[in-house]
């Protein structure tokens, strides 16, 4: 189980788009997610990751913390393309219309909806890369809400393997693939141990979702345990 570090995703290079997004979707539950999905970006461009690409990934499952999109827990698989494309345009719009807000540039907000739209199917090594770091991510923060959602009964732990499966079959870039063989094992391995292993998934989930314990700030006021 991988428990969250306060101050893990702390970057002085955010830009004030990146941190005006932090500040909109903090309580989501998928922040950290999201904030290591650029991490990865930026791993696997070896520093040159374009704005576009490094915000698009802070932001492209944003549509989840809005009610009124698709289920996260689909019944249909999770390459089911009717909800990947469900999901993808419900994101793009949205973000698209809060950077239409921020005031940000039409081209800026053209490429971010681009790769929004394709962070799902890939298409273009932008995309391929972003594709590649959300399931990179899932794999490396999100072994929680697996056990999260074999223990409410949403799928069992054979169905939610699926998940992990279908996040390395969606890689392509050699240099991810390779990194994503032991994540994929040690997330594996805690779902095998969904009802055996002791962690507090509320508490978890609270980091998850707090912008100030995953960049650090003071007074976030959250215990740093919750996962075992
Ligand atoms: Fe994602």
């Amino acid at each position: 189980m991988n428990p969250s570090i306060p101050g893990r995703y702390a970057d002085p290079s955010f830009t004030a788009l990146e941190a005006g997004v932090l500040e909109w979707l903090d309580g989501f539950y998928q922040l950290e997610h999201l904030l290591n999905t650029r991490a990865w970006v930026i791993e696997l461009c070896q520093g040159n990751a374009s704005e576009a690409l490094r915000f698009a990934a802070l932001s492209h499952d944003a549509e989840r913390f809005f009610p009124g999109g698709p289920s996260d827990t689909p019944a249909n698989g999770f390459d089911d393309p009717d909800y990947l494309f469900a999901h993808s345009t419900r994101s793009a719009d949205i973000v698209e219309a809060w950077m239409a807000e921020q005031g940000a540039d039409a081209a800026f907000r053209r490429q971010v909806r681009r790769l929004i739209l394709r962070h799902e199917i890939g298409g273009g090594w932008e995309a391929d890369i972003l594709q590649a770091a959300d399931a990179l991510s899932f794999l490396e923060v999100f072994d929680w809400l697996a056990v999260d959602w074999v223990r409410r009964g949403a799928y069992t732990i054979e169905s939610a393997k699926e998940k992990l499966c279908w996040s390395m079959q969606r890689i392509r870039p050699p240099l991810a693939l390779h990194r994503a063989l032991p994540l994929f094992e040690a997330a594996t391995r805690t779902l095998d141990a969904a009802f055996d292993i002791e962690i507090d998934l509320k508490a978890r989930r609270q980091q998850a979702s707090s912008r100030c314990f995953l960049l650090g700030e003071s007074s976030h006021g959250i215990e740093q345990g919750g996962a075992a």
